[in-house]
């Protein structure tokens, strides 16, 4: 990436976002580019979607909701009744807006790193993961999820997904039907690869 856009990225998000959060996203921009590197993904674009994934995280509310109904993006129950996790596809729209990132890749990696999507590609996986690895992330269960990333995508995902979709039912929140979506898919491409290597 073009140094004066990624000094560009970094100084927007610095001023959208709380200290801690950007020190969250920089965090999440070297464990995509780890990531990136350990499997051959473009880094330019790890980069860029990692450091503008959470461009929207500290809209309120109601502004991430009114910029939803907005842009069309479709606001379905669990959106409704969770609006903060509408702050992945509006970030995505809005850097569409303020950057001009056209680029669908980066732009659907931003879009799903709140709840994931079924079929993700390799670059969403690498932002989904590194938004829950990056080094200033502490939670009980983190290596796991760490080591699994190296591992493979989908099996850190996998790991992934089982640790917040649990979570969220313990708090007994309602999961996002794409959070299944997501664990099913990997679950049909975990069973695909074993009947080729039968
Ligand atoms: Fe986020
Ligand atoms: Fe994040």
């Amino acid at each position: 990436m073009q140094t004066d856009m990624r000094t560009a990225y970094i100084q927007s998000i610095r001023s959208r976002l709380s200290e801690h959060r950007f020190v969250h996203s920089m965090g999440v921009e070297k464990a995509a580019l780890q990531l990136a590197e350990h499997y051959g993904v473009d880094k330019d674009k790890a980069s860029c979607a990692a450091l503008l994934h959470d461009y929207a995280k500290q809209l309120p509310k109601q502004q991430l909701m009114a910029l939803a109904i907005q842009y069309g993006i479709e606001v379905d129950p669990v959106y409704r009744e969770c609006p903060g996790l509408l702050h992945g596809p509006v970030a995505a729209e809005l850097v569409k807006e303020d950057f001009g990132i056209r680029d669908p890749e980066i732009l659907r990696a931003i879009a799903c790193h709140t709840v994931g999507a079924p079929c993700m590609s390799p670059l969403e996986k690498i932002i989904y993961l590194a938004d829950m690895i990056e080094e200033n992330r502490d939670f009980s269960g983190i290596n796991i999820i760490r080591k699994a990333a190296f591992t493979s995508l989908d099996e850190g995902m996998l790991k992934a997904l089982e640790q917040t979709v649990g979570y969220t039912m313990q708090q007994r929140l309602k999961v996002h039907p794409d959070s299944i979506l997501a664990y099913n898919s990997l679950l049909n491409a975990e069973k695909e690869n074993e009947n080729e290597n039968i």
